[in-house]
């Protein structure tokens, strides 16, 4: 009997699932891997198996489950809290997802869209008048998506400091006891900051949550503690990856970028084949409640099962040639946002920002390059969100 492959494996290079995935792909749609505890658990890896056991409901994303799987050891924090909205199933988590789901239509992100590119100008100000080299996750990456969830939740972006260092904590500690004190010491700031915004409301998501849900009792307090830090460390650490990695990966493929420069409204595709191509979240989790059958193999009741994004978005059946960047192809229906009633409640906002991002980096910056050669580029393992460290570019 072969064994296992192991998940999470480190990627080889940022743009590409890790070559000890191969036999995954190979073997798909489903099969058995090994997580860091040596637990077993199902791998989808083919495009229409992961969208639909990702809309069944018998697949639950209840972290508080004995039998949740766990990818790494700092995940089994998670165990100790309900998590809301992404840790909860229905018909609780579409009573909560709808209190939010105004705040990030197509209209609302439309209107803020004035705001991001004053937030992507002033930053490209800056990195210019300083001057070759930059590095761009600091000068810019991070911090436009930083300062736009910001200012849409109403959190002062003077604490990013603070926030940005608890969230890398979060995601990427070793142990289950740095990332719990990260998520407590969060906690912390966030009942705080809502204290003050119950005696002084301000602009933003928040002080709306506080007036038309917490204080009619439609929301707890700590739910929307939970909600708060939910929506800025996902709305900061993900679209700083993509922004990062999008970068590198386009000036890793100088042909593509000169189509892309030369068509303004390639850009909407373009973003789309990076989210597909890049698929930085690159493991969803879920546990059965129930027995299933799909794809011509049995999940029982407690089994875990794993959405390797990376592979799931270069599924052959559904796009041709897979591997290659294709900024012309209509990458839609990929699963780098997750799909079901999790998917990703910030896709509209997140879009925006990689699109007014990269048009205005590019266009301003035309020539644009990487200041160390491409395979001295730090990037993150394969057990957090996908990206870049740093990214030192020149021009
Ligand atoms: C390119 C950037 C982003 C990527 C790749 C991404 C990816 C994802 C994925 C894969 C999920 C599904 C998780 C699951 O099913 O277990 C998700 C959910 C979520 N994302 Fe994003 N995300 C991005 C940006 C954002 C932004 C900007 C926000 C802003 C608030 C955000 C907020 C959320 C929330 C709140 C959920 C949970 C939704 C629910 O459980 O109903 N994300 N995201």
């Amino acid at each position: 009997m072969t064994e296992a492959v192991s998940y999470f494996q480190d990627r080889t290079c940022p743009y590409h699932p890790p070559a000890g995935y191969r036999p995954l792909r190979e073997s798909g749609p489903l099969t058995q891997v090994a997580l860091y505890d040596g637990r077993k658990v199902w791998a989808i890896t083919g495009h229409r198996e992961a969208r639909a056991l990702l809309s069944d409901q018998r697949l639950s994303s209840d972290r508080q489950n004995p039998a949740f799987p766990m990818p790494m050891e700092r995940f089994t924090a998670a165990r100790q809290v309900r998590t809301p909205l992404l840790g909860v199933d229905d018909p609780e988590h579409n009573t909560q997802r709808r209190m939010l789901i105004p705040s990030f239509s197509v209209k609302r992100i439309a209107a803020l869209r004035p705001d991001i590119h004053r937030i992507v100008d002033e930053l490209l100000d800056r990195m210019l008048a300083e001057g070759p080299p930059a590095e761009l996750v600091s000068a810019f990456a991070l911090p436009v998506p930083s300062m736009v969830i910001c200012s849409l939740l109403g959190v002062p972006y003077s604490d990013h400091e603070f926030f940005e260092g608890r969230s890398s904590r979060l995601l990427r500690s070793r142990t289950a006891d740095e990332a719990r004190d990260a998520r407590v010491e969060l906690e912390d700031y966030f009942t705080e900051l809502i204290a003050h915004k119950e005696k002084h409301p301000a602009d933003g998501l928040l002080d709306e949550l506080i007036a038309d849900r917490l204080r009619t009792g439609d929301l707890s307090h700590e739910d929307l503690v939970g909600l708060a830090m939910i929506m800025l460390v996902a709305g900061h650490e993900t679209t700083a990856n993509m922004i990062s990695l999008g970068t590198f990966t386009l000036l890793e493929h100088p042909e593509q970028l000169a189509q892309l420069k030369a068509e303004d409204g390639l850009m909407p595709t373009a973003v789309e084949e990076l989210l597909r191509f890049l698929s930085i979240a690159d493991g969803m989790l879920r546990v059965a409640t129930e027995d299933i059958e799909i794809g011509g193999q049995l999940i029982r009741a407690d089994d875990g099962v794993l959405f390797p994004t990376s592979l799931i978005n270069r599924d052959e059946a559904v796009y041709a040639s897979p591997d290659e960047l294709d900024l012309g192809r209509s990458a839609r229906h990929h699963v780098a946002f997750g799909f079901g009633i999790h998917q990703c409640l910030g896709q509209n906002l997140a879009r925006a920002e990689m699109e007014i991002a990269l048009r205005a980096l590019f266009t301003r910056i035309p020539d644009l390059r990487l200041a160390v050669p491409a395979a001295e580029v730090p990037f993150k393992p394969g057990d957090t969100l996908q990206g870049m460290i740093e990214l030192p570019l020149a021009w």
